[in-house]
């Protein structure tokens, strides 16, 4: 189905050839001047120059040459150049049914589906999921959701941090506390016990603990680093504590994600890509590409035309232990592996820019990927809160991401204290909501801009909110509840007059393939935030001037009904690309 936009544009660029101009200058886009027309084309003026003919004298010949058009209620020629564009109601509508009755709205399907992983996990293990790593699970969710809905083949991995820093101070301060468990010992060639020596508490206790008194204390900042070269080398002890965290650890970090609805096809680690180390270096250093500096193993990637120092990415330390940057290496010769994607999307924090330039630099110089291959970093701006600095719980330390969760929830189930709906429902209808408030409010913020926490307004159900956007949903599954029955669909429009409102709402669902596609090529979830936050006023504003249940006009009410479910649908699919769900009543 073609996009609506590009049936005008047919129509201006036949008029242009007649008249003698390149037919490329019959482009049209979204008017605007919405008090003015619906569309608009500025292709006379461009052609003016090209022409040197004044714009308007142009527009004046393209708009004679169109002449009528069943599409067109209007075509006009305004100073300096401008057409505008005014559809007619009938065809609009019959666009609007037609698109009810194709497969995603007609969303086209590419002619050849990219293979993209995307890499939007990035938890660390041992440390319970806190807010700093929501934004990458939302935004990741939500881009992966509408990739796949532009028809590519979407991957999403974890990519859990389990191998670095973290590993080797929980193994330091565990020795220090319980230094004959048999772990310990080098001598020990038994088999390790099957209960792990601590629980996912104490674990989380540990950690925090372990990492602030390393700061403190050089001794117990070598002790660490030693410790996790060793489990680099495979020091027995070390790896069976190692499997005890992770195991341990994992189950909860799973849980965390789950609650969020955050939903990974595979929960890839970075110890999965070690096996892959060994060769990569081998090849780096034989292809020229790696050197020595200092002792460390370094590949140089800046280039000519940087305006900032772009330091050398470092592949070993000089001890030989790896770094964070040599498992992210080594995760692209897994991942070219194992799936050969056309693209590799990151989506992490925006303070690992620099990180990732070194990173894709790097893969390109070596070669770890095709020359095609795209790598993409989408870096996350923070959530802050109302002090502009990044959110914090109330005594100072990081959330964790469930209590947030639990939070807007709580203050979803105050808004609708009033309603007459059984408890236990009321609390899942809150958590449903509660999420969206959650992620409408990161999701409609540009990914890359920090944005603050503000639960007042990110739970409010009016105004550019999730729960406004549910509701909305809420109100026609009630409608169309009370209908009944529902008749067959509507496919052709009748000759009838249609009020503004109608308009509206059929030219806002008719533009959903054109914002689709914009999210997907700019991997911008905002965009779909955008559209359904215009779709959802268009809807209300249809819905306070008309009485729908209520109308007698046979030919109305059935367009009415079909214009209505056509929404819904349009409305469900968007809030699936968001991660968001919708309850039947709130
Ligand atoms: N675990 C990392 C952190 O907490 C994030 C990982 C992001 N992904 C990646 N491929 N490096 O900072």
């Amino acid at each position: 189905m073609k996009k609506i936009a590009t049936l005008i544009a047919e129509k201006m660029s036949e008029a242009f050839a007649a008249c003698g101009y390149d037919s490329s200058y019959g482009m049209v886009t979204v008017s605007n001047r919405p008090d003015l027309c619906q569309y608009q084309c500025n292709g006379a003026m461009a052609a003016a120059k090209a022409y040197r003919k004044a714009p308007i004298v142009i527009a004046g010949e393209v708009v004679k040459a169109l002449g009528e058009q069943p599409m067109l209620a209007a075509a006009e020629a305004v100073a300096p150049g401008f057409i505008n564009i005014t559809l007619k109601p009938e065809f609009l509508t019959d666009y609007v049914f037609e698109m009810g009755r194709t497969e995603r709205f007609g969303v086209e399907q590419p002619a050849k589906p990219k293979t993209v992983v995307i890499d939007y996990g990035g938890a660390n293990v041992a440390k319970p999921l806190h807010v700093g790593h929501m934004r990458p699970a939302i935004i990741g969710e939500s881009v992966k959701r509408i990739l796949r809905y532009t028809g590519n083949k979407v991957i999403g991995d974890a990519h859990l941090g389990d191998w670095g820093t973290p590993i080797g101070l929980i193994i330091t301060e565990l020795k220090v506390r319980q230094p004959d468990l048999v772990y310990f010992d080098p001598d020990y060639t038994g088999e390790y016990p099957k209960e792990p020596p601590f629980d996912v508490s104490e674990l989380e206790e540990i950690y925090p603990y372990a990492s602030k008194w390393s700061k403190e204390h050089e001794d117990y900042r070598a002790e660490s680093r030693k410790a996790i070269l060793e489990l680099q080398q495979g020091r027995r002890g070390y790896m069976a504590l190692w499997e005890h965290i992770m195991r341990v650890s994992m189950e909860d970090v799973k849980k965390s994600y789950d609650k969020l609805g955050t939903q990974f096809d595979i929960w890839g680690k970075e110890s999965d890509a070690q096996k892959h180390i060994p060769g990569m270096i081998r090849d780096m250093k034989d292809n020229g590409y790696a050197y020595i500096s200092d002792g460390a193993l370094v590949v140089d990637v800046k280039e000519e035309t940087d305006t900032k120092e772009v330091p050398p990415c470092m592949i070993l330390k000089s001890d030989g232990a790896t770094l964070y940057n040599t498992t992210d290496l080594a995760t692209i010769v897994e991942r070219m592996k194992l799936f050969d994607p056309d693209q590799i999307i990151y989506v992490v924090d925006k303070r690992q820019n620099l990180y990732f330039e070194q990173i894709f630099r790097c893969a390109r110089k070596t070669k770890l990927v095709k020359p095609d291959t795209e790598l993409t970093f989408i870096g996350n701006g923070t959530m802050n809160g109302k002090d502009g600095k990044p959110f914090k719980t109330r005594e100072g330390g990081v959330m964790r991401l469930e209590v947030l969760i639990e939070n807007v929830a709580e203050e979803v189930m105050r808004k609708m204290a009033d309603r007459d709906i059984p408890e236990q429902e009321k609390r899942e209808i809150a958590y449903k909501v509660g999420l969206a408030a959650l992620k409408y409010g990161d999701l409609s913020n540009q990914a890359t801009k920090d944005y603050i926490f503000d639960m007042e307004r990110f739970t409010s159900f009016e105004g550019n909110t999730g729960p406004y956007i549910l509701y909305t949903m809420v109100r026609i599954k009630s409608i169309l509840a009370k209908l009944g029955q529902l008749p067959e669909m509507t496919t052709k429009a009748a000759a009838r007059e249609r009020g503004a409102d109608e308009v509206n709402l059929l030219l806002s669902l008719a533009r959903f393939a054109d914002c689709v596609e914009k999210a997907a090529s700019e991997l911008a979830p905002h965009r779909i935030c955008q559209f359904i936050y215009e779709l959802a006023d268009e809807f209300n504003g249809f819905y306070h001037a008309n009485k729908i249940v209520g109308e007698t006009d046979e030919a109305k009410r059935s367009e009415w009904i079909t214009i209505l479910r056509i929404t819904l649908a349009v409305l469900s699919d968007c809030i699936g690309m968001l991660g968001m769900e919708a309850p039947d009543r709130m």
